[in-house]
């Protein structure tokens, strides 16, 4: 049975990371504005949140990222030059951006990690649940899980996260789930979670993946959530909480997630990530994949 509830309208886009693992090219260029292909990653993003039917974004910045918000808006100066060279598809792509949501922005002033980042949010988003996207996960636009995570909050309530099932050895790098199975094959019941377990003390390889429907009674267990693991305050262990005391703010559900998943935050996977997101685009793809193939088979 679907409950009449708020259509959830807000995303929330944690973008305050340092984003050390990108060093140099992240000293004075924050690690959301690496191109992905052509576009900035916080762009497929955002462009996430809107399919999915949320087109208030609200992102958690810090010092050194006013590009973010630059991006996000008009460039007049740059529009004008294009217009007059009568550059109309590079003007179309310029304008996709400042066209694509409503934009808010938060500092994270002291960044204490991504529960207290989901906590900043809390004046803006009030009493009705949103959603968190999480910069560093790319999911392709043509496996569309957030949706499928609104109407599942729809139907239950509470919370809603998104999980992959990971290697094993994989699973120190994610919160992680136990779970138990409900009558819908992609859902879960989530009855624990832990931020990046060992793998001899992981329960299960259901690994937390940067996509959340949250109950806004998550702001009140975060307001009370110590700093756990890395001293950071963790929004696992935000969740963990709900999903002991269902009476908080409901149920803590899982959305098994089986599509494309691109991971920008690791080099090794942004490098892939954009050979992959290039070989199948209409336009470069052709000739990059027979360049591709060459190098493979003859360069290395
Ligand atoms: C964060 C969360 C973690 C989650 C991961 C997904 O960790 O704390 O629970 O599994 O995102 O990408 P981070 O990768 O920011 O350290």
């Amino acid at each position: 049975m679907t409950l009449s509830r708020p259509r959830i309208s807000k995303a929330v886009i944690p973008a305050a990371g340092l984003g050390t693992r990108f060093l140099p090219a992240t000293k004075a260029t924050p690690k959301e504005m690496l191109p992905v292909v052509d576009k900035p990653a916080i762009q497929y993003v955002v462009e996430e949140a809107v399919a999915a039917g949320l087109s208030d974004v609200l992102m958690i910045t810090g010092r050194n990222k006013r590009p973010l918000e630059d991006h996000f808006d008009r460039n007049y100066e740059l529009e004008e030059a294009l217009r007059r060279k009568g550059d109309e598809s590079r003007l179309a792509r310029v304008q996709e951006s400042s066209d694509l949501a409503t934009m808010h922005y938060v500092r994270q002033g002291d960044p204490r990690g991504l529960g207290h980042a989901v906590l900043c949010a809390a004046p803006h988003v009030g009493d009705e649940p949103f959603a968190v996207l999480l910069g560093d996960d790319l999911i392709d636009s043509r496996d569309p899980l957030l949706s499928r995570m609104v109407d599942i909050q729809n139907q239950h309530g509470g919370s809603v996260i998104a999980l992959m099932e990971v290697d094993p050895e994989q699973i120190h790098l994610y919160g992680c789930a136990a779970v138990k199975p409900t009558d819908t094959e992609d859902v879960v019941e989530v009855t624990g979670l832990v931020e990046k377990p060992d793998a001899a003390e992981a329960p299960s390889n259901y690994a937390v993946i940067g996509r959340y429907v949250l109950d806004p009674a998550v702001f009140d267990v975060l307001r009370e959530t110590p700093p756990g693991r890395g001293g950071e305050i963790q929004l696992t262990d935000a969740l963990q909480a709900l999903a002991a005391a269902p009476g908080l703010g409901g149920p803590v559900h899982g959305v098994v997630f089986t599509g494309r998943r691109y991971d920008t935050g690791d080099r090794g996977d942004y490098l892939r990530a954009i050979v992959r997101l290039a070989c199948e685009r209409e336009d470069l793809g052709p000739d990059f994949r027979a360049w591709l193939r060459r190098y493979v088979t003859e360069e290395m």
